[in-house]
């Protein structure tokens, strides 16, 4: 194992280069982020070549051959491989996004892996979300209504009133907008950030939900929804197409409509 190279301005130490298979003719390299807190005095850029023939097209694909046949110390976290649950959420190729979605074939140069940025690292590619969990519970995500359902039925909506939770319902709470995000990487401690904002929006925009203006009470703050700025990072980046810039703009207006 070999050292390799860094530009000189690089924060993260370079680390191990694990070097091609034998015999493998069609490489890429891949420059991974390790870090553990409990060991590790500074993070480093691990470099590994894999054979993309014997290999998937994905960069979880990568990651997973890696894990399998070469370092079973690499921490990543996955679950569907499908961009379903939200798991995969890391930073390739400079920009946050899902990494069973992620083509490597689009990558350019080596492929760069980090964490999800902005975020405490639990160890290598899984970030701590404990915090951003707390905000989500925050906003009591779950349907609020003193009228009891119909007996034997479900509480209906209209196809218009179904309508306005599309762009909402979606959100598979990957976080890659929140960490994309310069409001929330100043002020994360107080501001709740796109996914959980967009969040909100789906319950607010809830037909069947009664609790409109009591959430939107509970946003009323200079900080949990008035820190975002428009800056659009968000919806950059979101692997799912969705808009939580537009969400958050739905409920900075509610706020306004309902002051009158
Ligand atoms: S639009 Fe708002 S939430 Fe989205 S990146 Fe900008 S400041 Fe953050
Ligand atoms: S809005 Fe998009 S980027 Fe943000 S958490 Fe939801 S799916 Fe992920
Ligand atoms: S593994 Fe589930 S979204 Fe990527």
């Amino acid at each position: 194992m070999a050292e390799f190279t860094l530009p000189k301005n690089s924060q993260v130490k370079a680390g191990k280069k694990h070097a091609a298979p034998a015999g493998a003719k069609n490489l890429r390299t891949f420059q991974i982020y390790r870090y553990d807190p409990d060991k590790d005095e500074n993070p480093r850029l691990d470099s590994y070549d894999v054979d993309m023939d014997t290999c998937g097209p994905m960069v979880l694909d990568a990651l997973l051959k890696i894990k399998d046949e070469t370092d079973q110390t690499l921490t990543l976290r996955r679950s569907c491989r499908e961009g379903i649950c939200g798991s995969c959420s890391m930073n390739i190729d400079g920009r946050n996004t899902l990494a069973c979605l992620k083509p490597i074939e689009e990558c350019k140069g080596d492929v760069k892996v980090y964490p999800l940025p902005h975020m405490p690292v639990i160890k290598d590619l899984v970030p701590d979300l404990t915090h951003v969990y707390a905000q989500y519970a925050s906003i009591e995500p779950w349907l609020k209504s003193d009228t009891p359902a119909p007996p034997n039925a479900e509480r209906k909506q209209s196809p218009e009133e179904r309508a306005k939770l599309d762009g909402l319902w979606e959100c598979i709470l990957c976080f890659c907008c929140t960490t994309s995000c310069p409001s929330y990487w100043w002020n994360g401690d107080r501001y709740l950030g796109p996914a959980i904002l967009l969040q909100a929006a789906r319950w607010i925009n809830d037909s069947r939900d009664e609790a409109t203006g009591e959430r939107l009470d509970n946003l009323e703050d200079p900080f949990r929804l008035y820190r975002c700025h428009t800056i659009m990072n968000c919806t950059q980046t979101c692997p799912k197409g969705l808009n939580p810039a537009k969400a958050i703009g739905d409920i900075k207006m509610k706020m306004v409509e309902r002051q009158g």
